[in-house]
């Protein structure tokens, strides 16, 4: 991969050689000069390989930005300039890309930049961690608050750093197997608690001190005695009060809101605060010589004030700081005990030590309560180590400390030593693999020199002096001068009168021996450890929990003991982790942005050994990885190991790297096999391979998106398919509940005619498109001469009324009838001079309604009596919807009357009568001189047949899926729903009756379905087939011929005609297909076609018979068709009925329900059924 400059970090060009394994010449001034060259252009990082140097820049670089730590995020190492994010990047993806924990492992001396660096990568690994749950922002958070809070109290201003780390630091944040971070905790390493009696001059107490004395609150002021620094030996003696750049009474916020985010209480703050109070007012306690030469405590107020704050007796401060309780041992066994009174020097250092102890526990307490706070929510499976370490000291005068720091660094450089120079030659002849030997310093013999025991190194021969002489410091020094001899024989280690010096990795140091014994000791006075226990307040006690009754002879572990304990186990924790570098270098000693000292860098190179890690790295090989994880991590990349994810390969892990490297075209200069494991000469290589990997996966990720997305559409689709489904069952459920309701109105006192109970016939009521939207449609011209206004139809059809004629007998005219809420209006059509007019012929309130009165044949004349005006007489094929609609709008007043003798107002308002006779000889009805005549209908109470009715199966076997289908079938007929004939009326609809079989279409005579009702309707021509529909869009979907004729006898079927082209929308194996013609669609039987290949225009065959869709099945058992209903049946069906009007009603015709045109119904589930229905016609006379 290519480095991308231009979303980088820094678009400055980068001078010098940024990895430094590339150096064409291996020196050490080559070394410098390019990290000189490096520093001077503002670049502080260089590589030498997976190695990060960092040289201080002692100024802000603007190199931490957001934009900067993103633009890491994601990247590997070569592909951006070098950066500390960078290394945070690297451990942070291995731990995620191989399971494996990580630890960065910062070095460097005092000063050179470990603790910035250490931040940088917690602030990296806070930001790039996934997670954004409470508990995961909140470990983050306190993660980045131990910061300010740690510095505070375990940094101090030196001469070589103004924020010295005076304690070492492991902070482990500890993450979940899906890479979030989870918990973190901290090791915390031998404070030098020494600090805080006494600093030399220019350097400080800890800052915490200097924090607390310039901006503590009033009420520490007031409770704790708190004032200025100056006001205090332990902060004030060393002359350095304030530190260029840095602001205490910042800081000390910082330090409190750190606090408040670990979730420190307000009450263990105080605390805090009280101990650190007592440390300074301790400071303040004075000693003079009595007459004995014994001291005695100055100010009696100082020891009374530190006795209220430690919550003991007066007496038991005064006693604590004067003298020592002291016992006598004889041959092993406790003698008496006795008071020791002190000289003064020895009360001074009496109370140092009570100050030293309790911030000592302090401390150590608040690194617990962190540990606490920071506790593991979750099973942490790896964690991120980052040790930031007190950095090597040379002083002019040394000590104790500075032996324990530079043996810390020592341990550290033995690490660095083991795993990237020693044990990687040693692997690489342990592996079998060529390569070329270099020589190194190993500094274990100073690792030695310092922690052996045999022979005994200088820490042995300090336990031994303190063992020795126990009671007098003095003499513990001599007794440590001679032990010291001992160390002698070591070419790192010269001792010379009252010091030593150790030729350290670093520099030599040479320590003073007086008061080392005694630090090292380090115990705690059994005296101050009775007056702490004897303290009233939980939390002092709480910080010394030793038992005051333990055994004393055992010798306690000294500091010496204490930090080798430590340093060796971190040790072993550091190699259980991956360890990344990063070797700090400081470039001047006066902090100076610009100045780069020569020798002080290259002294800092050579004993840093860079030269030598350059010339491993080159011989060498920047990767090695167990057979197995290698072939766990890459056997994607090969074919041979991997299919479909899986991975297949039957042979060894060796073989199967082998077979994964040559795959993925790796030179064979650029790998070699060890004996367990495969090593990889460069880091570009294994780049390449991990790209390749993201590759597979990221295309791997996109057909899983694809195919999700597919199936989501998939499922999208036939959820919109049932959902249609659904509402078009449920509308029509109301409708055929509707006209079941007709059923019952009639009350089996009139006979039907067969196209009443036709299975598809709903009541559609708005049969002549009143209520559709277009201005020049005929329904729209209707509406206006009804003078409705916005009113809906809930009714309309075309009717014949009677006509008076002068000197003659009335007769029946076509006439349009509307039905609204409150109107029932006849509206007349006539061409006058040409032109169609529609005029308002009459017009009643709904309420001016009396009863329809009706002949108990199957005729459709029906009267309505109105009150005190004159009635209507209208012939009305649709008269039983007419009743239903009627008798819901009236809440159920209006009812039928059946006679063969109806007597109406005429329009005279004179009494006139209309005969209904039966002649079974007239095929249609008649009407002659006030009789109707009529042939017998389907008896009286015979029931509409609906959906339900009919059997769920069908005899063709069509499959399930057909009914979905036709649920969804555009409404192809729709067009001639309300066609004109050639009168320029609506073409009468005709009907079909769905359970009598239909005679085989023939050719020419409009479809199978029109020759069916054609031979019902009584020899009837058809009506001529409606325009066909636009041509369709160039066919998707496979055509078909049909072989042989098929008619569609059980609805939801497409009829066939021998000959014809037919699309297939749908195949499948049932033998049943989804076939299309001219917008029609149905199934049909697969082996009746034969496949297609020529396209043919559809516009040049002629319309297909109309195919009826079947509606959806309906549920058996609704109350409403159950006449025998009892009262509360029949009120809940005349809500539900007057809900349904009511419905209807609401709908404005211009609005709500979509219109589809003119002639299309307002609601099309409900319509197909009308149009359907509407396909054939019953002419009358
Ligand atoms: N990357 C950096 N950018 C800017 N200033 C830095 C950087 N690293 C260190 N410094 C400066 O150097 C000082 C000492 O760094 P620090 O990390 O405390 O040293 P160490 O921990 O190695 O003793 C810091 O206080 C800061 O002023
Ligand atoms: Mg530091």
């Amino acid at each position: 991969m290519r480095a991308d400059w231009s979303e980088g970090a820094t678009k400055k060009k980068q001078v010098g050689i940024w990895d430094m394994t590339m150096l064409s010449k291996i020196t050490n001034d080559a070394i410098n000069d390019n990290l000189k060259q490096r520093f001077h252009n503002g670049d502080i990082y260089t590589y030498i390989s997976n190695v990060l140097i960092s040289v201080n820049p002692f100024k802000d670089l603007g190199i931490y930005t957001p934009q900067v730590l993103k633009s890491y995020e994601n990247k590997n190492r070569m592909e951006l300039p070098p950066h500390v994010y960078a290394v945070a990047e690297g451990a942070f993806r291995n731990m995620i890309a191989y399971n494996e924990s990580q630890c960065v492992i910062i070095s460097g001396e005092s000063g050179a930049g470990k603790t910035e660096a250490a931040k940088k990568i917690m602030e990296y690994i806070a930001a790039v961690s996934s997670g954004s749950s409470s508990s995961i922002v909140e470990i983050k958070e306190m993660v980045l608050a131990t910061n300010p809070l740690l510095e505070s109290f375990g940094c101090a201003k030196t001469l070589r750093n103004n924020n010295s780390s005076r304690h070492g630091k492991y902070l482990e944040i500890q993450f979940n197997a899906g890479g979030e971070p989870v918990g973190a905790v901290i090791t915390n390493y031998l404070l030098e608690k020494g600090r805080v009696v006494g600093q030399i001059r220019n350097e400080r107490n800890f800052h915490i001190f200097y924090q607390f004395a310039k901006a503590a609150s009033q009420k520490y002021r007031d409770s704790y005695g708190i004032s200025g620094p100056e006001s205090y030996l332990y902060t004030s003696a060393a002359g350095c009060l304030d530190v260029p750049n840095i602001d205490d009474v910042k800081d000390y916020a910082d330090t409190l809101k750190a606090m408040d985010v670990i979730g420190i209480t307000a009450t263990e703050q105080d605390e805090i605060h009280r101990m650190l109070a007592t440390i300074l007012w301790l400071g303040n306690v004075q000693f003079v010589e009595n007459n004995e030469g014994n001291s005695e405590v100055k100010d009696a107020d100082v020891t009374n004030f530190i006795a209220y704050m430690l919550e003991v007796a007066p007496e038991m401060v005064n006693k604590a700081l004067v003298s020592r309780t002291m016992e006598t041992s004889r041959g092993g066994r406790r003698g008496s005990v006795y008071e020791v009174p002190l000289n003064l020097a020895q009360a001074q250092s009496t109370r140092d030590g009570l100050a030293k102890a309790i911030y000592d526990r302090l401390f150590d307490w608040i690194v617990a309560r962190v540990n606490k706070a920071m506790q593991a929510r979750a099973e942490a499976k790896h964690a991120i180590g980052v040790l930031d370490i007190y950095g090597f000291e040379i002083f002019e005068q040394n000590s104790f400390e500075q032996l324990c720091i530079n043996y810390v660094n020592e341990k550290l450089q033995q690490i660095f030593i083991e795993l990237t120079l020693k044990s990687e030659q040693e692997e690489y002849v342990r592996e079998r693999i060529k390569w070329e030997p270099i020589d190194y310093f190993n500094n274990k013999v100073v690792c030695d020199l310092i922690e052996a025991k045999r022979p005994p190194g200088v820490f042995a021969a300090m336990n031994d002096a303190c063992a020795t002489a126990h009671a007098d410091p003095k003499a513990a020094d001599q007794s440590l001068s001679q032990r010291l001899g001992a160390c002698s024989h070591s070419k790192h280690f010269e001792l010379y009168d009252g010091n030593f010096t150790v030729k350290h990795y670093a520099g030599d140091v040479t320590y003073a021996i007086p008061g080392m014994t005694d630090k090292n000791k380090d115990q705690l006075l059994r005296d101050h450890l009775e007056l702490c226990k004897s303290s009233g307040s939980q939390f002092l006690q709480g910080l010394f929990p030793e038992d005051l009754a333990q055994d004393s002879k055992k010798r306690p572990p000294t500091a010496s003991d204490r930090i080798k304990q430590s340093a060796n186990e971190l040790v072993a924790k550091l190699m259980q982790s991956q360890p990344s570098y990063i070797r700090t270098i400081k470039p001047n000693e006066n902090k100076s942005p610009s100045e780069f000292h020569d020798q002080r860098v290259l002294h800092q190179v050579k004993y840093l050994g860079l030269c030598e890690n350059i010339r491993v790295r080159r011989a060498g090989f920047a990767y090695r990885q167990t057979f197995d994880k290698f072939v766990e991590r890459f056997y994607l990349l090969s074919a041979r190991t991997s299919y479909a994810g899986d991975f297949i390969w039957t042979g060894d892990s060796k073989s199967a790297c082998v077979q994964i490297l040559k795959d993925t075209d790796i030179a064979s200069d650029g790998w070699q096999m060890g004996t367990t494991k495969v090593f990889i000469r460069q880091p570009e290589i294994i780049w390449g391979l991990e790209s390749q990997r993201e590759r597979y996966w990221h295309n791997m990720a996109h057909r899983i998106q694809a195919a999700w997305r597919r199936h989501m559409a998939f499922k999208n689709r036939k959820a919109a398919t049932i959902q249609r489904a659904w509402r078009s069952k449920r509308q029509a459920f109301e409708l055929v509940k509707f006209r079941e309701k007709g059923d019952e109105l009639l009350g089996g006192k009139k006979e039907r005619r067969t196209f009443s109970i036709c299975s598809l016939r709903v009541f559609n009521g708005d049969y002549l498109g009143v209520n559709s939207r277009g201005k020049q449609t005929r329904g729209h011209l209707v509406r206006e001469a009804a003078g409705i206004g916005s009113e809906p139809a809930l009714f309309s059809s075309r009717i014949e009324t009677l006509v008076p004629r002068a000197m003659r007998s009335a007769i029946p005219m076509p006439r349009q009838l509307v039905v609204t809420r409150d109107h029932i209006c006849i509206v007349e059509e006539r061409v006058v001079e040409g032109l169609l007019q529609h005029m308002l012929s009459s017009k009643a309130p709904v309420s001016s309604v009396r009863d329809l009165a009706m002949s108990p044949y199957q005729d459709g004349w029906t009267v309505v009596h109105l009150e005190s005006q004159p009635d209507l007489v209208i012939n009305c094929e649709f008269k039983t919807e007419l009743l239903t609609w009627l008798h819901s709008l009236s809440q159920g007043r209006i009812r039928m009357q059946v006679n063969s003798t109806i007597t109406y107002n005429n329009k005279n308002m004179k009494q006139t009568q209309l005969k209904f006779v039966k002649n079974e000889g007239a095929k249609r009805t008649s009407f002659v001189k006030k009789t109707v005549q009529i042939c017998s209908g389907l008896p009286a109470g015979t029931r509409s047949k609906t959906a339900r009715d009919r059997p769920r199966g069908n005899a063709g076997g069509a499959p399930r899926q057909q009914q979905q289908q036709q649920r969804v079938q555009p409404a192809g007929a729709a067009t001639r729903v309300n066609g004109n004939n050639a009168h320029g009326y609506p073409q009468q609809q005709q009907q079909q009756q769905w359970s009598q079989p239909v005679a085989a279409p023939r050719p020419g005579d409009g479809g199978g379905a029109q020759g069916g009702a054609a031979a019902v309707s009584g020899g009837r021509p058809p009506m001529p087939p409606a325009p066909p529909p636009p041509p369709a869009a160039a066919p998707q979907h496979p055509r078909h011929k049909a072989l042989f004729d098929f008619a569609d006898t059980n609805g939801g079927m497409l009829s066939l005609e021998a000959g014809r082209i037919y699309t297939i929308l749908e195949r499948n194996d049932t033998g049943w297909w989804l076939g299309s013609f001219n917008g029609a669609e149905g199934w049909v039987p697969s082996n009746y076609l034969s496949p297609e290949p020529e396209p043919e225009e559809r516009a040049r065959q002629s319309p297909a018979a109309p195919v009826l869709p079947r509606p959806p099945a309906m549920r058996n058992g609704s109350a409403a068709r159950n006449g025998s209903g009892g009262a509360a049946a029949a009120n809940e069906e005349r809500n539900s009925m007057a809900q349904l009007a009511a419905a209807l009603t609401s709908r404005s015709p211009n609005g709500g329900t979509p219109h589809q045109s003119a002639n299309a119904p307002p609601r099309p589930a409900v319509n197909r059924y009308a149009q359907e229905d509407s396909d054939e016609e019953e002419a009358w006379e």
